[in-house]
């Protein structure tokens, strides 16, 4: 006879999730960001509690509220979401969705920069973020047996989600199109591809919430005995 399929799948797996951008601080008024609602990776939270699982959330600053049911931890900046991501370790499962600014001010002033009056610019020295997908991917013992990422492209979408799947030791990675026309960012709907070492599947047009749900179910079936 055929088994109903479990309601709760992931039941008993602790899956550890990134979302929404960084603020990386240049001054006390001032920050370098990258556009993310967050609406995706909140999603992919949603949906893994829904499934049964125990969730960590990291999430930097969005106007969303928490997911319901899920451990919800709210960071500023690249490095404390690394911290954050390093607390909650072990997982099971790691995905990290988050648009992490790739650069902060190498020094973060502690008064507001004023104009100067000569019409020039300061000149912001920047020093590169840690990779928080790269990290947990190239960890060793504790590494989450699945490690997935996302790449934002708006060119070269599979090659370039091919070269970060093997540059941070990611098991999947899950490309779209962000290029302007699409309306992907900061909207409720995604055109998504996973890519991992088995090749290139090719998902339809689908809301975010769809989007996480096929993701969780597809995470379920990886863990499925
Ligand atoms: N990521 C991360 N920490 C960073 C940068 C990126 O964890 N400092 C993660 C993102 O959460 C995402 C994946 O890496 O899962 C790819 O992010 P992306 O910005 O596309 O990759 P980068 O390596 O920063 O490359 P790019 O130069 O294209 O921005
Ligand atoms: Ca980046």
């Amino acid at each position: 006879a055929l088994l109903a399929p479990a309601a709760k799948p992931l039941a008993g797996r602790h899956i550890l999730i990134t979302s929404g951008p960084t603020h990386e601080p240049i001054d006390p008024v001032r920050y370098i960001a990258n556009r993310s609602s967050g609406k995706q990776g909140h999603a992919i939270a949603a949906a893994a509690a829904a499934a049964g699982a125990r969730v960590t959330l990291v999430s930097g600053p969005v106007t969303l509220a928490d997911p319901a049911g899920v451990t919800t931890i709210h960071v500023e900046t690249a490095s404390a979401m690394l911290a954050a991501v390093e607390r909650a370790l072990p997982a099971d499962a790691a995905i990290m969705a988050a648009a992490v600014a790739d650069w902060r001010v190498a020094r973060e002033g502690t008064e507001k920069i004023k104009k100067d009056g000569s019409g020039l610019p300061p000149a912001l020295a920047l020093v590169e973020n840690p990779d928080i997908l790269a990290t947990v991917g190239q960890l060793g013992p504790a590494r989450p047996k699945l490690v997935v990422g996302f790449a934002a492209e708006t060119e070269n979408l599979i090659a370039n989600a091919q070269a970060k799947l093997a540059r941070k030791g990611a098991d999947w990675i899950v490309a779209n199109d962000v290029s302007p026309e699409t309306g992907v960012m900061g909207g409720n709907a995604n055109t998504v591809r996973i890519v991992s070492k088995d090749g290139v599947e090719d998902w339809p047009l689908m809301d975010k919430a769809e989007v996480a749900r096929r993701l969780i179910e597809r995470i379920a079936a990886h863990f499925a005995p």
